[in-house]
């Protein structure tokens, strides 16, 4: 395997949205319910700001998922602060390439002068929740029922890093 994380650029969308799609419905990795159109997804990947990016995940060629680094609040009071998530394909889980995500996006976001770091996860997503415990994050909050997918509520975790 080799890794590589590149810029995400508009040719990467419908790779990323079909891997994005996956955890749409059942999951628990995102709360939306139904499968995600191109323009919906391209927001949540293209931020049009020189701080957060979204970077592809490609092995040999292959996108294989994605790392997003987003805007925590609109806010300026914030603007030190930014919110992270990692999607990968199902083939791709469990070989150590979320952790390998997490330090790239951690370097990139120093360089950027990111102070902290937040990631918003839901309570039944346990390998996320291992994923970031494992990286070092705490946990700094928990919110009770406040998220409803499917028809059941969801506690929502946030975990935290001062970089
Ligand atoms: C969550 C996700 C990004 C984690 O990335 P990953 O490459 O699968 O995880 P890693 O292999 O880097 O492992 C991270 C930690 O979780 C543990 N882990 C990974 N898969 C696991 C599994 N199936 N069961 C239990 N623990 C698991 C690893 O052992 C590791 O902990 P350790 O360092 O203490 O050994 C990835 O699984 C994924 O894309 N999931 C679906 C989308 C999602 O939920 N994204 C999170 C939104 S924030």
């Amino acid at each position: 395997m080799k890794i590589i994380f590149e810029e995400t650029r508009p040719d990467h969308l419908t790779a990323l949205l079909q891997i994005y799609n996956v955890y749409t419905g059942a999951s628990y990795s995102t709360l939306y319910e139904t499968q995600l159109t191109l323009e919906q997804f391209r927001n949540l990947v293209f931020f049009n700001n020189l701080k957060y990016k979204s970077f592809s995940i490609l092995n040999d060629n292959e996108i294989i998922g994605f790392v997003v680094l987003a805007k925590y609040k609109n806010n300026a009071a914030y603007d030190s602060t930014a919110e992270v998530a990692i999607y990968l394909h199902p083939n791709f889980r469990n070989k150590g390439i979320g952790k390998k995500a997490l330090a790239f996006i951690e370097e990139y976001a120093k360089q950027k002068n990111i102070h902290s770091i937040i990631a918003t996860i839901s309570s039944k997503n346990i390998v996320s929740l291992k994923l970031f415990e494992s990286s070092g994050y705490k946990k700094c909050a928990h919110f009770f029922e406040v998220a409803k997918k499917n028809n059941m509520y969801l506690d929502i975790i946030n975990y935290q890093k001062i970089l």
